[in-house]
């Protein structure tokens, strides 16, 4: 029998960062296997179509935060881009991402921390499963948007019960008043759909504030 719902039970589970990467690390060889097979996982479709559908250019410089094995990454180059970095905290699945040769550059930071990315380094940032149980909280937000230029777009998911039982609408309702973004479009679709699980896909255009 597969290991992977416990593994994936330890991602949702961990305490700590450390014991996140961790935990990550020790799948990041069957990651794509048990989500997408056993669970059903079709977020990165779905996120790289509605990123797509709310930027003018395929030319655009794109990060994927939290980008995992590279999921994200090759929807999009699917879709025509080629101009993406990757950026994650856990070594393992940055080395998986690089195999899948979707990535001008890929990048090693917590991203729950100041990032050393400049201001206004990307037309649009995409951040697909990593809002969820013991992830990354919404302080990730100030920084996606931080990074990404104004008028660019802030794409990401919210996995269903985490975005109930964390303070994630709170701040992003906060960011729309401040007028740091203005929200295009926010969908309920289909996540991991074995599981049936749901989330929240959101698409958000930054406001030169
Ligand atoms: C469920 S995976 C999603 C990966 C990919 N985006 C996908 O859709 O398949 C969540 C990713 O977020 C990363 N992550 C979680 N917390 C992080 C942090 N503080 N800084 C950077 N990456 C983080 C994990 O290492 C993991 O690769």
């Amino acid at each position: 029998m597969s290991q992977s719902p416990e593994i994936w039970r330890a991602t949702y589970e961990a305490t700590d960062l450390e014991s996140l990467s961790c935990a990550y690390d020790e799948w990041a060889p069957d990651y794509e296997r048990d989500t997408r097979e056993h669970m059903g996982y079709v977020a990165p479709e779905v996120a790289g179509a509605l990123l797509d559908a709310h930027l003018e250019s395929r030319e655009s410089k794109v990060l994927d935060a939290g980008c995992g094995t590279g999921l994200v990454g090759e929807a999009l180059n699917k879709l025509g881009y080629s101009n993406i970095h990757a950026m994650d905290y856990c070594s393992g699945m940055l080395k998986e991402a690089e195999r899948k040769q979707v990535y001008d550059q890929l990048i090693q930071a917590d991203m729950s921390k100041t990032l050393e990315t400049p201001d206004n380094s990307y037309d649009a940032a995409i951040c697909v499963g990593a809002f969820t149980y013991a992830h990354l909280g919404p302080e990730t937000f100030d920084e996606l948007i931080r990074i990404t230029k104004p008028e660019g777009v802030v794409c990401f998911t919210i996995r269903d019960g985490a975005y109930q039982k964390y303070q994630y609408r709170k701040h992003m309702l906060k960011l729309e008043a401040e007028k740091a973004w203005e929200l295009q479009q926010m969908l309920d679709e289909g996540y991991l759909l074995k599981e049936n699980v749901t989330a929240k896909f959101c698409a958000y255009r930054v406001l030169d504030s």
